[in-house]
């Protein structure tokens, strides 16, 4: 079975590279930010284009430290996507905020910024559009609403390390960006990793105190903060990968284009791409009425597959009734027709032959 992710085989294709890395913070003794993190920072601000960059522990508590950063807490309210991982929502609320989740729009899943309006008010203090599967939110009317009701834009890049909108980094458009370095991701750790990107050198100061007890250079705990630090290893390994990232990106942007091609004559529809962007594919992602016979077909013909989510998060337990009084049937209905394929650089040309052969054996009708 060709799985949905496999995040060992990018481990193996670098592999005298990674662990060159991990011997040297091995022998550094040095382990916690370091000299490897303040390196990946820089690395990491330059390629996204941006002035600032803080690691941390995970891409949750990027974004919950780029909301404590800003000052948000509890009283304030933070609008996203009711189509994203649960971890938008957590960060939110780590902070204190209210989250509040708003529908999708139904061609490219992310943010519907007409329905913005209905969800601001006094308590509204950010917006959190989600870059989902690897695409761009529509960040130029959400910016515009954004600056219109003096609210800060803090983009969820998780899923989007290395998407261009408009010839811009995910993360560098909004006035901070948050990432993560999960091992699926298009930058992947071999752990936990996270990165807050910013032009703003108040909000990077207070975030790079917040990350470490509210630490100044002095070590003088200036507000109150949380541990979450990206460590030397993490930060090493990721340095290795972000040499690889465009090419990593460019051969997902040629995987979905085979699957594209594969679909055509099947009935079932390819993911929409938001033009003037330049999406990751951190997923490919069919939308299809025939999603469980869809499923079952592919499992039969050696493929794996995956729902990228199964549930909208105003669905789940934990927050049935608390994220806003809104109707969201677009992200209802994708949560029953959602289908992510295998995509990821390491794919051989035989497996991705392999998924797209038995795509286009597939009728929708
Ligand atoms: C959209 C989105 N936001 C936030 C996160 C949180 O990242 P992490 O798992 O590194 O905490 C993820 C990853 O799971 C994600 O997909």
């Amino acid at each position: 079975m060709i799985p949905v992710s496999a995040p060992k085989r990018q481990y193996l294709s670098h592999r005298s590279e990674i662990d060159a890395a991990i011997s040297g913070v091995l022998e550094s003794g040095w382990y916690v930010l370091g000299s490897e993190v303040t390196a990946f920072e820089k690395e990491f601000a330059t390629y996204c284009g941006v002035e600032h960059a803080i690691g941390v522990g995970n891409g949750t508590d990027a974004l919950a430290i780029a909301i404590k950063a800003l000052g948000i807490g509890p009283g304030d309210e933070v609008v996203t996507s009711a189509l994203t991982a649960v971890a938008t929502i957590a960060a939110i609320e780590m902070t204190g905020a209210t989250p509040i989740a708003i529908d999708v729009d139904p061609t490219y899943r992310t943010l519907d910024p007409s329905l913005l309006a209905g969800a601001i008010n006094a308590a509204t203090k950010a917006i959190i559009p989600v870059h989902l599967y690897g695409q761009a939110a529509d960040m130029a009317t959400i910016t515009k609403i954004a600056d219109d009701h003096k609210l800060t834009v803090i983009e969820d890049c998780a899923q989007a390390t290395g998407a261009l909108y408009h010839s811009h980094h995910a993360g560098s458009i909004g006035n901070v960006g948050c990432f993560s370095f999960y091992p699926t991701k298009n930058l992947g750790a071999i752990g936990d990793g996270g990165m807050i990107v910013t032009n703003d050198p108040v909000l990077a100061t207070a975030a790079r105190q917040t990350r470490q007890y509210g630490w100044n250079d002095e070590r003088d705990s200036l507000h109150p903060g949380v541990n979450s630090r990206l460590d030397e290893m993490q930060a090493a390994i990721l340095r290795v990968k972000l040499h690889y990232l465009d090419a990593d990106n460019n051969r997902r942007r040629e995987i979905a284009d085979i699957y594209d091609a594969a679909l055509s004559g099947t009935g079932l529809p390819v993911p929409a791409r938001r033009a003037d962007t330049q999406h990751a594919f951190h997923l490919y992602v069919i939308d299809t009425p025939h999603r469980d016979r869809l499923r079952d077909h592919l499992t039969d013909n050696g493929v794996g597959s995956g729902i990228h989510y199964p549930s909208p998060v105003h669905r789940e337990p934990a927050y049935e009734n608390r994220l806003g009084d809104f109707e969201r049937p677009q992200a209802e209905r994708l949560c029953d027709t959602v289908l992510s394929l295998p995509l990821y650089p390491e794919l051989t040309d035989g497996e991705v032959d392999q998924v797209a052969t038995a795509l286009a054996a597939f009728k929708a009708t």
